[in-house]
């Protein structure tokens, strides 16, 4: 039998903070409480993420709100959220929007309960899918991907159209996700509307978070009816796809959808059941792209609007790749400035913007506030991103050279966190880091980016946070991707490529 992350399990079903926090009272909530509604005035319902951030800077790195008869804790103080990542004491909490997606996920690896024994037995199944050899089996075909990308993006320019930047970004990372995982094509670039699986997808997120904002679920029927059939479409696709595969004869070369078919666990020799299967792909699906989307957007987003970044960016590049025409898999990692961007834009909007801990026993939190065993919290990582404290008066300017190795060194521990924390940390964080490093490589080598001097950034909330509306004019470089000479790299690019860690057993925090 597979281990659990937790042991025994902790109280089911949803927990109200009064149960949790004996001294609530002591924890600040926005004035105004109405009797019955609680805090919902002005609360924007196609924004809770934002209304949260809202309340944190009102309030302080520890606050609670009450949505009707449900009472939440947010943290974000460093120190708080610090303390949250003590395994010994906490551990991953599923619950509301998580919670919301197990009629679809299951108990797939991200809306697993720690003690279901399927999620062990998952990860060490899957864990290997990867790791560094995996990750390099992979890359001539997130190369491929890319290609489609561009050469979309060269038809858009030369008739003098802007791209639009979130579209094509998920296209990307969907085909990318599906051709690695599990060598399949959803023909994105060739459509002109998102495919269908898209739509469903988005459908499930966004109904999953608004059951979050009412206070019985009977209110959403409709909205639940068009959730059934949303569903009902994921599993079929999904269905379909692991039926080519089981028929087809080749298999597909030790990918993810091949571990999930095939592989033993390594100790007890359990296999995945056809039911778990089904949950994993669509996770994979899912979370393999949807937040990987938004990391590239607002990246682009933010180079358009820094040209001085954009050219330090891409003089790296040039660097680097010199005349290679395709970037080789340890090309990628050298590009040390180009993930500072990365960073960076995922330090102001962690595109999976929270990530929920539960108390493993009566415990209290950061020396100050008593939790139950069972008791729970939300940690807002764009909060926690940007706590004064740690980031300093101007946490809100975009600047990579904030992950400068040695600014990275002298910060606070846990001070960044866009992968969750511990045993239930981002499995796909190197798979995310190779394939968003590599195109934006791939687009600062080939294209100028020309933001749009009327653009506001607003960002769409369907649990995880996307830059809308997002358009950018291209220009081609001239000469680009050819004929620059691979000169030495600087200093600070010559720290070895890190393996990719088990986010269990090397906690890659
Ligand atoms: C920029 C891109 C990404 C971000 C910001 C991100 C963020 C996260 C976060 C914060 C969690 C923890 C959630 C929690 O504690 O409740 C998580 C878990 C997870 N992510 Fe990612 N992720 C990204 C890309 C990916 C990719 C590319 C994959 C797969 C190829 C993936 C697969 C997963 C899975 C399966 C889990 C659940 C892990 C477990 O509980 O064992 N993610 N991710």
């Amino acid at each position: 039998m597979a281990r659990t992350t937790t042991g025994t399990a902790a109280p089911r079903g949803f927990r109200s903070a009064e149960h949790g926090w004996p001294e609530l009272h002591r924890i600040p909530h926005p004035p105004r409480r109405l009797p019955l509604l609680g805090d919902v005035l002005g609360a924007n319902r196609s924004t809770p993420l934002q209304d949260s951030l809202k309340f944190g800077r009102m309030l302080g790195p520890i606050y609670r709100r009450k949505a009707f008869n449900r009472e939440f804790v947010f943290v974000w103080g460093t120190e708080l959220a610090a303390d949250l990542a003590d395994e010994t004491r906490f551990a991953k909490h599923v619950g509301l929007g998580i919670a919301n997606l197990r009629p679809v996920a299951g108990d797939g690896l991200f809306t697993a309960y720690n003690h279901e024994p399927n999620w062990q037995l998952a990860h060490d199944v899957l864990a290997p899918g990867f790791s560094r050899e995996a990750m390099a089996a992979y890359h001539p075909m997130m190369l491929a991907v890319a290609e489609r990308l561009t050469d979309h993006w060269d038809r858009e320019t030369a008739a003098d159209r802007a791209v639009d930047v979130p579209g094509d970004m998920t296209k990307l990372t969907l085909e990318t996700i599906a051709r690695t995982g599990f060598g399949h094509d959803f023909g994105s670039f060739e459509r002109d509307r998102p495919h269908p699986f898209i739509t469903a997808m988005v459908g499930t997120l966004t109904y999953a978070q608004r059951l979050n904002t009412v206070p019985w679920p009977g209110l959403l029927r409709e909205a639940a009816r068009r959730n059934e059939a949303d569903m009902a479409y994921l599993n079929r696709t999904v269905d379909e796809l692991v039926q080519e595969r089981r028929t087809a004869s080749g298999g597909g070369d030790g990918d993810l959808l091949d571990r999930m078919l095939e592989t033993a666990h390594p100790e007890t020799g359990e296999r995945l059941s056809a039911q778990n299967v089904r949950r994993q792909v669509i996770t994979f699906l899912v979370a393999g792209h949807e937040t990987t989307s938004g990391a590239l957007s607002f990246a682009l987003h933010y180079l358009s609007r820094h040209p001085d970044v954009a050219a330090r960016a891409r003089a790296e590049v040039d660097r680097v790749w010199g005349d290679t025409a395709v970037p080789g898999y340890d090309q990628v990692a050298k590009l040390r400035y180009v993930r500072r961007v990365l960073d960076e834009s995922l330090r102001l909007w962690p595109t999976a913007p929270a990530f929920a801990r539960e108390a493993l026993e009566d415990t209290v939190l950061a020396g100050r506030h008593p939790m139950r065993r069972g008791a729970w919290t939300l940690v807002l990582t764009p909060m926690l991103h940007r706590d004064p404290e740690v980031w300093g008066a101007d946490a809100e300017r975009f600047d990579p050279d904030r992950f400068d190795p040695k600014a990275v060194r002298t910060r606070a521990p846990h001070a960044f966190k866009p992968w969750g924390t511990g045993a239930r940390a981002c499995i796909g964080r190197q798979f995310a880091l190779h394939e968003a490093t590599l195109v934006l490589g791939l687009l600062l080598r080939r294209y100028e980016l020309g933001a749009d001097p009327d653009y506001r950034l607003r960002v769409t909330e369907r649990l995880t946070l996307m830059p809308e509306g997002l358009r950018l004019r291209l220009k081609r470089r001239q000469g680009s991707a050819t004929a620059r000479p691979a000169t030495a790299p600087a200093a600070d690019e010559e720290a070895p490529v890190s393996e990719p860690r088990c986010p269990v057993h090397g906690a890659g925090d």
